[in-house]
């Protein structure tokens, strides 16, 4: 791969050499060239910049420098290269308003041959630069993220790194780009340990020491969850239902509807099984916030309120599901037959099994069950006056 960088400020670039891409250039894995974009400007002072048309604050850069460098680069191009768009260099405008720089654009970057950067100062570039690069190349106009920084060159460089650590021979171990945040799996990392086992009074967790890969699998993979949930809910998809409403994760704030439909649902179990003596029926508002914190709660919204939600969390292998409920005036709907697909669905991968319990004459909760695949276990410890029922998960 070759890289290519025009600047004002080239020594900002100079911790390319330096680390992995410096590597990757010693490997022969890149070529790599930066400019000084003032070698193109013909003035005594090698000016890049000028006022904008139409007044306001700042300075633009100038586009004939950008224009003559990219001549010299890019161009012209080969009749057959111009004939094939994915032969074509791309070039990369780093700028506040471009696209935001994620794991799928590295990985899309990554598989180019050539990657101009064009790194942005003051208020921009004329946007003709842009407008001629796109008729000689790809363009990207990117992002590092919504804030602004002074000039593109940090931005360039840390896609540089997003980039070539990609590249097919570069890092040491594959496996460690395949888990890491933002990977395939679309959730953070897990966190991660290291010796000595105890620092500080600190303690490496368990489940890490106890060789039992299964469980580590699932530790880790309930850690992103909950990581991802914390910090970038944004991330986790919302499954999508029929009617273009979405089965979310639940937030600490929804505790309180929760606890209402919680009521009203479990009022309809205490009748059908004539007993008050149903855990669900006698929570609190904070122990409906615990709960938030202990297990991957699923809610559903229509027009802004609370109608449906769900619940899982790993018992070992099994997944422990429980907390379905669907508002009185949406059962019957199919609401509470997507819920449960959800929530297995959303199963961490140590599961080898799904675990729920209901009332012994909770009918309609057994048919809707049975029909998805549980089988009720008269064997298996219950509550007083409920049922378990059992599906193992398959693939
Ligand atoms: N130049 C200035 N701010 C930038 C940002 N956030 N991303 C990319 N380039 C920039």
């Amino acid at each position: 791969m070759r890289l290519d960088y025009l600047t004002i400020f080239p020594d900002y670039l100079a911790p390319l050499r330096l680390s992995l891409p410096g590597k990757a250039v010693e490997s022969g894995l890149l070529d790599l060239h930066v400019h000084d974009l003032r070698q193109w400007t013909r003035d005594r002072h090698h000016t890049t910049d000028d006022t904008p048309y139409g007044g306001g604050a700042g300075m633009v850069m100038k586009p004939e420098p950008f224009g003559e460098a990219f001549d010299e680069l890019l161009g012209p191009v080969p009749e057959e290269v111009a004939q094939q768009p994915s032969r074509r260099a791309t070039v990369v405008f780093t700028t506040p308003s471009g696209e935001p720089m994620t794991q799928r654009l590295a990985e899309e970057l990554a598989t180019r041959e050539r990657i101009v950067f064009a790194c942005g100062r003051y208020e921009g570039i004329d946007q003709r630069v842009i407008d001629h690069a796109r008729e000689i190349a790809e363009v990207r106009e990117i992002s590092l993220g919504d804030y602004v920084l002074n000039g593109g060159e940090v931005a360039a460089l840390a896609i540089t790194e997003a980039v070539v650590r990609l590249l097919p021979g570069f890092m040491g171990n594959a496996a460690s780009i395949v888990e890491e945040s933002h990977s395939e799996s679309g959730l953070l990392e897990h966190p991660v340990y290291t010796k000595p086992r105890e620092w500080r009074g600190r303690e490496v967790p368990e489940v890490l020491l106890s060789g039992d890969h299964g469980r580590i699998a699932a530790w880790r993979h309930d850690q992103s969850v909950r990581r991802t949930a914390e910090r970038r809910p944004d991330l986790l998809a919302p499954s999508v239902l029929d009617d273009g409403g979405e089965i979310v994760r639940a937030v600490p704030a929804d505790a309180a509807e929760l606890l209402v439909l919680q009521r009203a649902c479990w009022a309809q179990e205490a009748l059908a099984n004539d007993s008050l003596a149903i855990p669900a029926l006698h929570e609190s508002y904070d122990d409906v916030r615990t709960a938030l914190a202990e297990w991957d709660t699923y809610v559903v919204r229509r027009a802004g309120r609370l109608v449906a939600a769900v619940r899982g969390r790993l018992d070992g292998t099994a997944w422990d599901i429980g907390r379905m409920m669907v508002a009185p005036d949406l059962q019957g709907t199919g609401l509470g037959r997507r819920l449960l697909a959800h929530i297995q669905a959303v199963a961490p991968a140590g599961a080898s099994s799904y675990v729920l319990f209901t009332g012994v004459r909770s009918e309609r909760n057994i048919r809707l069950y049975k029909r998805a695949g549980f089988r009720p276990r008269v064997e298996l410890p219950a509550p007083p006056g409920a049922i378990v029922l059992t599906k193992p998960r398959r693939g």
